[in-house]
């Protein structure tokens, strides 16, 4: 099939933050212990820190990482992570039925992103605990001394602040599963406060309310709308979270899910804006896309009761998890205007792109590469193309084009990058790239991820599922021809 994608450097859609390639670390399954922190670990450094998981996460280039939940936060009590590490307590963990001992805590987290050149995301505990205590938690991290909080984390070892820009305000609040859940009313109520507070504590920070925690929620719509209405002007994003799943092993609308992800984004910048109007504000709320993933394959694995550090959550990835995580990308990056930061849940072992064996090795998921190839490259602005091409209905959507596609331009660097799926299970693409305006700008490299089954996984010591270098596309001087085979993902980057 034939298609073709046009795009000039003054078809801006807007700046691309780089916390758009945020992930997330939560205190489940062996995302922090077997994870990013094994002391004893022949790979361990004198914190405790694997430097194998380091590497794979700096492969990543993650700007920003979301932490300690999740589901996890809303019974988190913070002071008992922080402090001589022996005087710490065990905790019933009720989010996940486990026992946390809480060896890592909020100091060790602060360590960890220092090391893994990231900064950090906190979220606050708005089920079980409230306002109060995420005062305190700001001011333990930002206040530089003479208080009572900061003088207890100068106590612990501690005599900088972290300096922590952005929290969370709690985490998906509307869920029944979530500890001390509440209504929009209730809610919106408590993150103000709390926004306020913490605000008043360390003005330079930012905070993201709590959107509906799935756009299938009776309460989505109103949620977000009730809870704006109480605390617009205290907050300064609001969060989306969404996963997609094939469990019933249909590729062509698995491959579509974007669409759905596209049309969600889209729904949450409008109550933002009614809200705004019905306010006669002139500030402007985010979006923080805080969760969001492929989600199935570990579903129903059976977790031993209030044991640590389990096997939760551990999804191996295959092939077509990878074209789904790139189409989920490529649509975050539309909409580069409103969604501001963005975290892949999440970035070890749990729904992860980076998979480790307690005591052992680590491997590359088969989504690592998506990831890994639109942080390094999706640079400067996205471009909004005008693309052609033939479209195909599934089960769950109708004019679902095989194009998925965005181009972004690196002003800085002077690079220009197209991002590109072929969603067709079984046809070739010949795509025509025509860059407006980009005169002498010629491709200097193509990658691709395809050729796999689509259940193909990777796993220890075979990294299969991986990108390959491809012969340059051609080019007439003015369009470009490249050709995209079935089920794939490209990258082609354009210089002058
Ligand atoms: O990322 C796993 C879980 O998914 C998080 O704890 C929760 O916020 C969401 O439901």
């Amino acid at each position: 099939m034939k298609a073709k994608i046009t795009v000039a450097a003054e078809m801006k859609i807007g700046s691309i933050d780089r916390r758009m390639f945020g992930s997330f670390i939560e205190h489940l399954g062996r995302a922090v212990y077997g994870g990013i922190y094994e002391p004893g670990h022949p790979m361990a450094d004198e914190d405790g820190f694997r430097k194998d998981v380091i590497g794979l996460i700096n492969e990543l280039d993650v700007p920003v990482v979301r932490y300690p939940g999740g589901n996890f936060v809303s019974g988190y009590d913070w002071e008992d992570g922080v402090g001589p590490v022996s005087e710490r307590p065990k905790h019933l963990e009720l989010a996940w039925g486990v026992t946390e001992p809480n060896t890592f805590g909020t100091n060790e987290f602060m360590r960890w992103c220092q090391k893994a050149k990231t900064s950090p995301m906190m979220a606050v505990n708005l089920g079980t605990r409230g306002p109060d205590a995420a005062r305190a938690l700001v001011e333990y991290c930002n206040h530089k001394s003479n208080s009572k909080y900061s003088d207890l984390r100068i106590s612990h070892g501690y005599k900088d602040p972290w300096g922590v820009k952005l929290w969370c305000l709690g985490n998906e609040m509307d869920g029944p599963w979530q500890m001390c859940s509440k209504t929009a009313e209730e809610y919106g109520r408590v993150a103000n406060e709390a926004s306020k507070m913490m605000k008043w504590v360390d003005p330079s920070i930012e905070t993201v309310l709590c959107g509906s925690s799935s756009r299938y929620m009776n309460t989505f719509g109103q949620w977000e709308q009730k809870t704006l209405e109480i605390a617009y002007d205290n907050v300064d994003y609001v969060s989306l979270h969404q996963y997609y799943d094939n469990h019933r092993g249909d590729t062509a609308s698995f491959l579509a899910k974007s669409l759905d992800l596209d049309d969600f984004i889209y729904s949450v910048i409008c109550v933002c804006d009614y809200v705004k109007a019905k306010k006669r504000s002139k500030k402007q709320i985010n979006l923080s896309f805080d969760e969001w993933n492929v989600w199935y394959h570990s579903n129903g694995a059976p977790v031993e009761r209030w044991s640590t550090a389990p096997n939760q959550l551990e999804d191996i990835y295959n092939f077509e998890d990878a074209l789904v995580v790139a189409c989920m990308l490529i649509t975050l990056l539309r909409h580069a205007d409103r969604v501001k930061i963005a975290c892949l849940a999440q970035l070890v072992n749990v729904i992860a792109p980076i998979f480790t064996k307690t005591g052992g090795g680590s491997f590359r998921q088969t989504t690592f590469y998506p990831f890994k190839m639109m942080s390094k490259y999706a640079r400067g602005a996205a471009l909004s193309p005008i693309i052609n091409c033939p479209k195909y209905d599934c089960k769950d959507f109708t004019d679902v084009p095989y194009l998925e596609s965005i181009v972004t331009y690196d002003e800085e660097n002077d690079e220009v990058a197209l991002f590109a799926v072929n969603r067709s299970l079984d046809e070739k693409m010949l795509l025509d790239i025509n860059l407006l305006g980009f005169e002498g700008y010629k491709a200097v490299s193509f990658e691709a991820l395809e050729g796999f089954d689509v259940l193909q996984e990777n796993t220890f010591g075979d990294e299969r599922v991986t990108m390959r270098s491809k012969e340059l596309p051609v080019s007439d001087g003015k369009i470009t021809t490249a050709e995209l085979e079935p089920l794939s993902f490209s990258v082609i980057r354009f210089r002058k």
